[in-house]
């Protein structure tokens, strides 16, 4: 199994992020490296310049997101973890598979029909190429699975139909190039929505901090937050079903069984009947006994500037010898000469 993700150097981690994608990579980190086989996790820096954005912050937040993930378990000396711009072949594949995706297949992705919104013209040329870059990043190694969220799905079948297209022009029957790499969205992947409104998704664009646990927040600072989360009046259910038209409510047990390793049913069993009085500090102290170690680490790991870029110094030295045989294979199969 070769595990290959990315996740956009947004900076400021928070709860959202760490249970909806991260907590899964470091899963299958533990599981897939004990095995035999590879995780390659890296920062989408080369992404990120698709929207408008600030060098300098650029550069902050991917230090800042190494940390992070550093912090929350995963392990440089076990998973390949770098970014982007540290592995030049992820560019060069994306203009090779250029030649191959076509502008029909990029014009139906909702992320560019979202992003662009009435402004087409105006968008960034690296908008619409978006999922070709994104193909490339896990085609260059081979990926058998893809950890996403829902929202990517999309993006990973047109990777498949990039692998398959290229397979079918390029390649005989018996010796395809590409893997066709399939989406993996654990079941368990929280979709964690904002503390202040349980319709939206917990973001870190939301104007009000309250919205949000990051990882940057004191013990304090989330049983303040916990306390203050929307709520409505009414008791919790025992049953799952009683959590329809209930969306704080249902965010907040989602929230509570992810971080206890445990399952919805099982905490409205244990809570159904009960006012948020009694389940809201419950909760509360559960998250500051979870997090309250990946926040230390992450602000002790923070300012360790050189320790930071070394990891991603030597993660992107691992990822360059994994993806150059399969990047010159590439090259070759289009007829294109080199040295
Ligand atoms: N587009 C992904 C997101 O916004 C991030 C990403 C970039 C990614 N390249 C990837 C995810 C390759 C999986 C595989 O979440």
């Amino acid at each position: 199994m070769r595990i290959v993700s990315g996740i956009q150097p947004t900076g400021n981690l928070h709860l959202g992020n760490y249970l909806g994608a991260i907590r899964n990579w470091v899963a299958m980190q533990d599981k897939v490296t004990a095995e035999g086989g590879e995780c390659l996790y890296f920062l989408a820096d080369l992404h990120a310049i698709s929207m408008p954005h600030v060098p300098a912050d650029l550069a902050a937040n991917t230090r800042e997101m190494i940390a992070a993930l550093v912090a929350c378990g995963l392990d440089p000396e076990r998973s390949i973890l770098f970014n982007q711009g540290q592995v030049p072949q992820h560019a060069e594949l994306q203009w090779l598979l250029n030649g191959t995706a076509r502008m029909g297949w990029l014009n139906r992705m909702t992320q560019w029909k979202d992003k662009a919104g009435k402004n087409r013209e105006g968008a960034s040329v690296a908008l619409f190429t978006y999922p070709v870059l994104q193909a490339a990043d896990v085609l260059l190694y081979q990926a058998t699975h893809v950890p996403v969220g829902e929202d990517q799905k999309q993006h990973l079948e047109l990777a498949r139909d990039i692998a398959q297209k290229f397979n079918n022009d390029f390649c005989t029957e018996d010796a395809p190039l590409f893997t066709l790499p399939a989406p993996f969205i654990p079941p368990e992947a929280a979709r964690i929505m904002s503390l202040r409104d349980g319709t939206q998704k917990m973001s870190k664009s939301d104007p009000s901090d309250m919205s949000r646990i990051n990882m940057t927040d004191s013990a304090d600072t989330i049983m303040q937050k916990v306390k203050k989360a929307k709520t409505d009046p009414e008791p919790l259910p025992s049953e799952k079903a009683g959590l329809e038209g209930r969306p704080e409510a249902k965010n907040l047990v989602a929230i509570y069984a992810a971080m206890a390793g445990s399952t919805v049913d099982a905490v409205l069993g244990e809570f159904g009947g009960e006012g948020f009085g009694k389940f809201k500090p419950a909760l509360g102290e559960l998250l500051v006994e979870k997090l309250g170690p990946i926040n230390e680490r992450f602000l002790a790991l923070r300012e360790d500037i050189p320790a930071l870029d070394a990891i991603l110094r030597k993660g992107g030295e691992k990822a360059r010898a994994l993806g150059i045989p399969t990047l010159q294979k590439t090259y070759d199969a289009l007829g294109i000469m080199r040295g």
